[in-house]
């Protein structure tokens, strides 16, 4: 998960590199570079930290040239320091690289006998040796074809050669690479988002495929040698806008704008004259589905783990939920009745790209619910469905998690009534009781000046514990995963019914432990487990839409949100959760929008 860039213009390029890579900071920022050719050479710059100091060094020292590369690091081989960063050159060669070749110790074994010395902890620097090895023999796509088959593993690279100095060079196995095409300039970029601002004209790479750009030409090879034709596509137009405006960071924008990210995704998806949910095309028929297989990771996985609860409340179908790191490496038994279900925000994650993609060589039926339409998830799936959140910057998820939970509820509830699970009047009476949603999350909003006192007692903590039953679990796992992501603070999420079986033992004096109690079926059961907490010396923070029934004076913090619909307070419960997140973590100024040691879209496995 780094980001590259590559522009073969016939104009200087550094300054259009640096505000792409700025771009790609959501994908690594622990270190960035860059590489020109400039008076026959190849000028290579690159610092540790995020792409303000490279800037600050190009200032100092510029560079020029109208071909360029460009990279930001998440590290993998290699810790993040200036030598390690990319790009990595030698006379000949120069290369940027996203992804991780497995078999890099023995090809390094290897080039050290030839008499290569490595500078980098890289994995990335052997590529930069076995290209110019074999340059030194064969001509420019052999030469790349025949290092790409050494390589075991994934990537996409951006290479300058000092001998053909009028090109950057692409290839890509495993991790996504794109191509624009621009006026008198063409681009390269490790996904769409970078280039969206000079060109919405782009070609994706397949596995295998090497691109060649000029400023004025765009040539594609196969792993074959043989030149090949690719589609070029036209992308849509980005309504939402990718600024902070007016919010201090990204997160924060996000967070407030969770009441009109709900709205667009309702009227995406609803009928509202009809009354019903549009899904034309569905790529498996709903009364032929045996089973769910919903599969993510992280928040998307927490999504997937909140919407087992609903379609299992509205369909007999049976459900199952899977993390795509699990999945990937499982001996599964693939049913051609069964439909997989893949959630992604930036539907290039590579675990769940690689569980998309066992399941269509298994030829079994897959859904896609992601952020990005045009990323390699959205494409790879036989049908999408699209989350309509708008560009989502801030590392933590925030408005893809209430996306991607409306799209699954949405889909349960269709799916659902098309089987005649449910029926028509309760059908309509769910669909009116979701078109509240965008008010009532606008309302649950309005919590930020009591979640910012809340947050002050969190500083001292040494932990946090969240527990919720029912719909709430899914929630307490999210609200501690974004606590931990952001504010770097040891916290857990738990079945409140799971406590007794061992987390109570981790219930001290002061400990911080926030309990989502909804009024469901389980509330009665939630505030008993409160109470075993509070006992135990817990500082309690009460999450409910119905405080007025709980009297403990023991209670530290009591939060009531609004009442909603029992199936959508996941919506409701998730907000207060993000916001106790970010102020914990602003408090203790940390990084919002880029936590350490972790990038936005993790394309690595
Ligand atoms: O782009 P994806 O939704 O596939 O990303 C999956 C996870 O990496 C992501 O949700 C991660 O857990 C978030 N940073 C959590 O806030």
């Amino acid at each position: 998960m780094c980001g590259i860039i590559g522009i073969a213009s016939n104009k200087p390029v550094v300054s259009n590199i640096i505000q792409s890579l700025k771009k790609l900071e959501y994908r690594g920022y622990d270190s960035a570079g860059i590489a020109t050719f400039a008076n026959g050479f190849i000028d290579e710059k690159k610092c540790t930290g995020r792409v303000d100091n490279l800037e600050k060094i190009l200032f100092k020292n510029p560079s020029s040239g109208s071909i360029g590369i460009g990279h930001v690091r998440w590290a993998t081989h290699g810790i993040p320091s200036q030598i390690n960063a990319h790009p990595h050159s030698s006379e000949e060669v120069s290369v940027v690289h996203n992804g991780i070749i497995e078999n890099s110790n023995e090809i390094k074994k290897d080039l050290e006998k030839k008499g290569y010395k490595f500078k980098s902890q890289t994995d990335t620097e052997v590529i930069t040796f076995l290209l110019t090895d074999f340059l030194k023999d064969f001509d420019l796509i052999n030469t790349i074809n025949k290092t790409l088959k050494k390589l075991n593993g994934s990537f996409a690279l951006g290479i300058l050669f000092k001998k053909f100095n009028n090109l950057v060079v692409g290839a890509r196995r495993g991790s996504p690479l794109a191509v624009g095409y621009g006026p008198e300039e063409n681009y390269l970029g490790s996904d769409s988002y970078a280039l969206k601002s000079m060109t919405n004209k782009i070609t994706y790479l397949d596995d295998g495929d090497i691109c060649l750009l000029t400023n004025n030409k765009v040539d594609f090879y196969n792993s074959k040698n043989k030149k090949i034709n690719k589609e070029i596509l036209t992308l849509s137009s980005e309504k939402h806008t990718a600024e902070k405006g007016h919010y201090k960071d990204f997160m924060s924008k996000e967070i407030n704008e969770q009441n009109v990210t709900a709205k667009t995704c309702i009227k995406e998806y609803v009928d509202q004259i009809r009354r019903d949910i549009n899904l034309y095309n569905f790529p498996i028929k709903p009364k032929e589905i045996e089973k769910i297989v919903l599969i993510g990771c992280g928040t998307a996985f927490h999504s997937c783990a909140v919407a087992k609860y609903w379609f299992e409340e509205f369909t007999n179908a049976e459900i199952e939920i899977d993390i795509a790191s699990e999945f990937r490496y499982r001996k599964v038994q693939f049913k051609k009745k069964n439909l997989y279900i893949f959630v992604s925000q930036s539907g290039e994650t590579a675990d769940t790209l690689a569980a998309l993609d066992l399941c269509k060589k298994n030829k079994v039926k897959t859904c896609s619910i992601v952020n990005v339409v045009e990323s390699s998830i959205a494409r790879l799936s036989d049908f999408v469905l699209p989350i309509h959140a708008g560009p989502e910057i801030g590392v933590a998820s925030t408005k893809a998690f209430i996306g991607q939970m409306l799209v699954l509820y949405i889909l349960a509830i269709k799916i659902s009534e098309v089987r005649k699970e449910l029926s028509g009047p309760v059908y309509v009476k769910k669909i009116n009781e979701l078109k509240k949603l965008p008010e009532l999350i606008k309302k649950t909003l309005l919590c930020q000046d009591k979640i910012q006192v809340i947050a002050k007692d969190f500083l001292q903590a040494r932990g946090a514990m969240f527990m919720g039953r029912g719909l709430s679990f899914p929630i307490a796992l999210e609200g501690a995963l974004k606590l931990k992501e952001l504010s770097y603070l040891h916290a857990e999420g738990y079945p409140a019914g799971e406590m007794k079986h061992g987390p109570l033992a981790l219930i001290e004096e002061g400990l911080p432990v926030v309990i989502l109690a909804p009024k469901d079926k389980y509330f009665e059961k939630t505030i008993s487990n409160m109470q075993e907490v509070i006992a135990r010396g817990g500082k309690v923070i009460l999450i409910s839409n119905d405080n007025n029934t709980v009297t403990s004076e023991n209670v530290r913090f009591s939060l009531e949100v609004p009442k909603s619909d029992e199936q959508l307070t996941p919506f409701i419960m998730a907000i207060p959760l993000q916001l106790l997140a970010y102020h914990v973590a602003s408090l203790k100024n940390c990084n919002i929008d880029k936590p350490r040691n972790l990038a936005k879209s993790v394309t690595v496995e």
